[in-house]
């Protein structure tokens, strides 16, 4: 490449000319010997970046059939009288998963739909005049194919608009290089220069050959640009589950798992949680018509009910009332993982232990940025002679710090199966979010079970979690399926 630049010692070279001129076709070799070439001040190199905008996959499909809100418009200009969204459907002219789509872009453009019936306003020059600018800027770009067009070339406006657009542009960064002689690469001497093959490729030929004992080899520059592999991996919760559960069992925990459908019972009745507890209603529980009721041994409920009514052994009054085995005895969906960990105790109640479980939960909830319906709980217990609240407030921070949240404090807060109660809250981008609940089980709790020591529990939010990990502000971007999302998603 020195010895084609000296040809013309003051040239500025472009890319293209540099082929030509040393007969190379790949330009691979114009980056690679121009970068060696700056590096021994030999050139100087300039770099110029520019947007390179292509159409995505939506993009192509609206190039092949026309723009979404085109398609609809011109079938609503062919029709006579009134005509509405099940006309629309009749048609055919959209797929049924595009027909909200499109109606939004219509509404955009000014048509209505009044209880069902399109109303198109009388003068139409603007709409047509928008969909032709798009048309034209779809059909420019397609035109442009696979090597995409410079954003300057480009209407900026209409970039803007379809960028918000899902899959129809998409862009990447193009660096535009010219190479000239510096001084020193002017004055060397043409006449000393040797060809030595420089080896960037390790291939059985070459090492078949002795071509390479003389060889340089390429270093590896970790600088440059590379494709992203698009991979299968784990669901992002998936993977996330699997790193709270290394780092749990890392820390000495026992995995414990559930069913989702338990008793109100077990689910509260064992957590002291009073039977007129208005988290019990409807609202908050899925109770089953099948199996409506589960049958639990009369020792069992009778031991929850002396707790309930009058306290029983454990010094404390009990809520009062008359306790309804029939209650504790319905069918449900589990509200929270706090059943595995409480159950687990009734069944272990000698042995000393550390256990989490990771599951999923069930609420009435109405969906929205940050309430699912479906969720997931992380819970775990220490059971042991000296387990003790500082013990109880380290684990969890212990737990934070190694996901990567090592600003952890705890408030005081309530729950009805816990004395003292604690809100565990992580800092996060300046702001303390709460993240879960914790606390050592009331006696009301662990006597009737038959356990004799202190038992710190918690139990916090999965998805509130990943929204942090994965810097999200809206919890349904986790189950959406977006592919784009998911394969952007890092492997953790
Ligand atoms: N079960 C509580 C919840 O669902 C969390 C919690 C677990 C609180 C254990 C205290 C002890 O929010």
């Amino acid at each position: 490449m020195l010895k084609a630049m000296r040809g013309k010692p003051n040239e500025v070279w472009q890319l293209d000319e540099l082929l030509d001129a040393c007969e190379w076709k790949d330009q691979a070799h114009v980056a690679g010997a121009g970068g060696t070439l700056f590096e021994s001040e030999l050139v100087i190199q300039t770099e110029q970046r520019s947007k390179i905008w292509r159409l995505a996959s939506e993009g192509d499909n609206a190039a092949k059939n026309g723009l979404l809100e085109q398609r609809i418009w011109n079938w609503l200009s062919e029709q006579e009288g009134d005509v509405g969204m099940q006309d629309l459907q009749k048609a055919n002219v959209v797929e049924k998963r595009e027909a909200g789509a499109g109606i939004g872009l219509l509404k955009d453009l000014g048509i209505q739909l009044l209880k069902g019936q399109f109303e198109i306003p009388s003068a139409t020059g603007a709409i047509e005049a928008t969909l032709k600018m798009r048309s034209e800027f779809i059909s420019n770009l397609a035109a442009a194919g696979e090597e995409g067009a410079p954003e300057s070339e480009l209407n900026i406006s209409q970039i803007d608009y379809f960028a918000k657009r899902k899959g129809i542009i998409t862009s990447s960064e193009e660096v535009i290089r010219t190479w000239q002689l510096t001084p020193k690469g002017i004055s060397v001497n043409v006449d000393d220069l040797q060809e030595r093959l420089l080896v960037a490729d390790i291939t059985p030929e070459l090492l078949q050959g002795d071509d390479w004992r003389d060889a340089d080899f390429k270093p590896y520059d970790v600088t440059r640009e590379a494709p992203t592999p698009m991979i299968g991996k784990s669901h992002p919760m998936q993977a996330l589950i699997e790193r709270i559960r290394a780092i749990f069992l890392e820390m000495g925990f026992t995995e414990i798992e559930g069913d989702y459908v338990t008793t109100a019972g077990w689910n509260m009745d064992a957590l002291f949680i009073p039977q007129d507890h208005p988290a019990r209603e409807m609202q908050d529980t899925f109770y089953l018509d099948n199996p409506e009721s589960i049958p639990i041994p009369r020792e069992r409920t009778n031991q929850w009910a002396q707790v309930h009514e009058s306290g029983g052994n454990t010094g404390s009054s009990g809520w009062g009332g008359e306790f309804s085995s029939d209650i504790a005895e319905k069918g449900m969906l589990r509200t929270h993982t706090t059943v595995n960990t409480v159950k687990h105790v009734a069944d272990n109640p000698n042995s000393p232990c550390r256990v989490f479980g990771i599951g999923r939960v069930f609420r009435k909830e109405s969906i929205d940025k940050t309430h699912l319906p479906e969720f997931h709980q992380i819970e775990g217990i220490i059971m042991e002679p000296n387990a003790s609240l500082p013990m109880l407030v380290t684990t969890v921070k212990e737990f934070y710090a190694k996901m990567g949240y090592p600003e952890v404090r705890v408030r005081p807060a309530y729950f009805p199966y816990t004395e003292p109660s604690l809100e565990v809250e992580v800092k996060w981008r300046g702001e303390w979010l709460e993240l879960g609940g914790a606390g050592i089980f009331r006696p009301e709790v662990t006597e009737p079970l038959g356990a004799k020591w202190p038992v710190c529990a918690w139990g916090m939010g999965l998805e509130r979690l990943a929204m942090l990990v994965f810097e999200l502000d809206d919890i349904r971007q986790l189950y959406v399926s977006d592919l784009e999302w998911l394969s952007n998603q890092p492997v953790l």
